[in-house]
């Protein structure tokens, strides 16, 4: 679980904000799987909406570019995001993930991530909350920062009480499918960076970028 700072920036929020206000909103249910269709209350930005379409292509955009997204995520693919609206009385209770998503060929979603686009104090309630191992995470976090999380964890979106909780929510496939390897990756990118500005001379520099690129070769799938 990780939180990205800044995926969008206070200018490209209020562009999308003021693009989503004019945008027309359906029910949730319609892309909501089996099961979770019974505990999803919220709203979604309608598929063939011209301008929902523009926000979902810059969310998506700046998201890939993000260099944090891209070094812990090590994305396949992302899906177009889903802009989703909860007001006062709206949640989606607790459920997890579809495993395949899409249309044929389907892929698999190994990372969840929603990008916050209110700010926190706009809204009441509305925590997204991730239950695992360590038990439960409550994240509520600052709009243009996204949380990213294992699709296979339960989670819910708390109930909204005051004010509009606007997020847009996507999946990805990773090249690495397995959680623990790709925060082996993650950390020892961290590393090579590292080394790379404050001993880019160094024999163990080129070590350390090399045994990232054997691993990342070893495990990736295509
Ligand atoms: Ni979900």
């Amino acid at each position: 679980m990780l939180v990205i700072k800044n995926v969008l920036d206070a200018k490209m929020l209020q562009a999308l904000r003021a693009m989503i206000d004019e945008a027309q909103f359906i029910d949730g249910k319609k892309t909501a799987g089996f099961r979770a269709k019974r505990v999803k209350k919220n709203e979604q930005l309608a598929r063939d909406d011209k301008k929902a379409k523009e926000v979902k292509r810059r969310v998506l955009e700046r998201l890939r570019l993000h260099p944090e997204f891209k070094s812990a995520a090590l994305p396949r693919r992302v899906q177009s995001p889903l802009i989703s609206r909860y007001q006062p009385g709206m949640e989606y209770g607790r459920h997890s993930d579809d495993a395949l998503m899409g249309t044929e060929p389907r892929y698999r979603t190994d990372l969840s991530v929603t990008l916050f686009l209110s700010e926190p104090d706009s809204y009441k309630g509305g925590e997204l909350v991730v239950s695992s191992s360590l038990g439960e995470q409550k994240v509520k976090l600052a709009a243009g920062s996204a949380f990213l999380y294992a699709s296979g964890n339960l989670h819910w979106v708390a109930p909204v009480e005051e004010g509009e909780r606007l997020a847009a929510v996507t999946w990805v496939e990773s090249y690495i499918r397995d959680h623990g390897q790709r925060e082996l990756l993650y950390d020892l990118h961290k590393v090579c960076r590292r080394l790379s500005r404050d001993a880019a001379d160094w024999l163990e520099t080129d070590l350390a970028f090399k045994t990232y690129s054997n691993l990342l070769r070893r495990w990736s799938e295509n």
